[in-house]
């Protein structure tokens, strides 16, 4: 057994700040260890901009790190909603290679086991990317749709625990440029299904006045409508506070966020949303974020209007961007049909475990 510590690690006000280098060091860590499930870095993100997903009052975290010698090889996340009565809490562990099957994984595991019995989380919930085996016997999906592989470490490490498996995600990948024509064809298509009652609007980085509550609304709907199978997910509360929140943080980020939205003309007010936060340098994906058509408004083909008309404002403000990556439950059938036609291609699975402990 290594001689390793674990400590809470410091959240930094900013990162020039004195007390951010093991923050700066945490995230390259995170990097490492997803490039390498991965086998690229196209999820990679800069410390500047991970540090303001760590400062967000609304979704508390503690992030553990493991140390040999003083370096970082090792973290856990602990992440609980505040929502009244909510009694999950959202967790990760991830050991860079070279120190894997020294017990860093499991000491980490039951730091975070002790935090949930302390505070009362009864349900431990985590998503996972699982890399990639050809070889390996399949772990099938509850939902029906999708798997992983049996014999990957972090699927042996969470069967072990108890943890089961209740949704996959498939990740996708979108090469850009998309020809002009296609996404051209696309859009007068989705927009005549749509009709004129539904108008696109469209902005960069903090939301206008007038949208506050209905992109608040929208935000509130996404932790609701969104596929989550058996994993539990508290319907978050959102206003106009935390939306500008969130624009606060946004604006911290080195990182650009274009915003396009549906509004339904008869009302005034916000049908859906599709959210692209975009890198700095050109040579890294754009990520997508948030999509989301209210239930009322689903079948007018705003689902493909929304993320062509987004796809068409990046092209116009932020072009040579080699591609667009999402994230999309594998049973949500509407949104991946709309991926697809698009030209998203998948490139990883990552699961969604869950295990219940007894209460009390
Ligand atoms: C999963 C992960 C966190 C395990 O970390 P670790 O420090 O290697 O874990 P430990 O040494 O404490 O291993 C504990 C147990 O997990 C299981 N396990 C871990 N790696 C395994 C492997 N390669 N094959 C089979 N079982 C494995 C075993 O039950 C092991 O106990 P044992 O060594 O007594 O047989 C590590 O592989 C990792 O970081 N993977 C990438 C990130 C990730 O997928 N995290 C999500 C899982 S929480």
């Amino acid at each position: 057994m290594p001689n390793f510590t674990i400590d809470e690690l410091v959240i930094p006000a900013n990162i020039d700040a004195p007390d951010a280098a093991g923050f700066i060091e945490m995230t390259h860590v995170r990097n490492e260890i997803e490039a390498e499930t991965m086998g690229n870095r196209d999820l990679a993100y800069e410390p500047a901009e991970l540090l303001p997903h760590w400062q967000d009052p609304y979704q508390p975290q503690i992030c553990l790190v493991a140390r040999i010698d003083g370096r970082i090889v090792a973290r856990a996340i602990y992440e609980t909603p505040i929502e009244e009565g909510s009694r999950d809490a959202w967790l990760g562990i991830e050991v860079l290679p070279a120190f894997r099957r020294q017990g860093i994984g499991s000491a980490l595991y039951e730091r975070l086991d002790a935090l949930c019995t302390a505070e009362g989380r009864t349900v431990q919930q985590g998503f996972f990317i699982h890399a990639r085996s050809d070889q390996s016997e399949q772990l099938a999906s509850p939902t029906g749709f999708g798997s992983v592989p049996l014999d990957n470490p972090e699927t042996r490490f969470l069967l072990a625990r108890g943890f089961e498996l209740e949704q996959v995600e498939r990740v996708s990948r979108l090469p850009l440029p998309v020809d002009n024509g296609d996404i051209g064809a696309l859009l007068d298509a989705a927009r005549s299904a749509a009709g004129a009652h539904y108008r696109i609007v469209r902005w960069t980085g903090r939301t206008p006045g007038k949208w506050l509550t209905g992109i608040a609304l929208l935000h509130q709907r996404m932790s609701t409508d969104a596929p989550s199978a058996a994993l539990e997910v508290s319907e978050e509360r959102w206003d106009e506070d935390r939306i500008r929140s969130l624009d606060d943080r946004r604006d911290d980020s080195p990182r650009t966020m274009l915003v396009v939205a549906a509004e339904h003309v008869p009302t005034g007010s916000l049908a859906g949303f599709s959210e692209l936060s975009i890198p700095p340098e050109r040579d890294r994906p754009v990520e997508q974020q948030d999509t989301l058509v209210l239930k009322e408004h689903r079948g007018h083909r705003l689902g493909m209007l929304l993320k062509l008309a987004n796809l068409q404002y990046l092209a116009e403000t932020h072009p040579g961007h080699p591609a667009v990556t999402t994230f999309n439950a594998e049973e949500n059938r509407p949104m991946l049909a709309v991926n697809e036609a698009i030209g998203f291609v998948p490139i990883a699975y990552a699961g969604g475990w869950k295990k219940v402990l007894s209460a009390g």
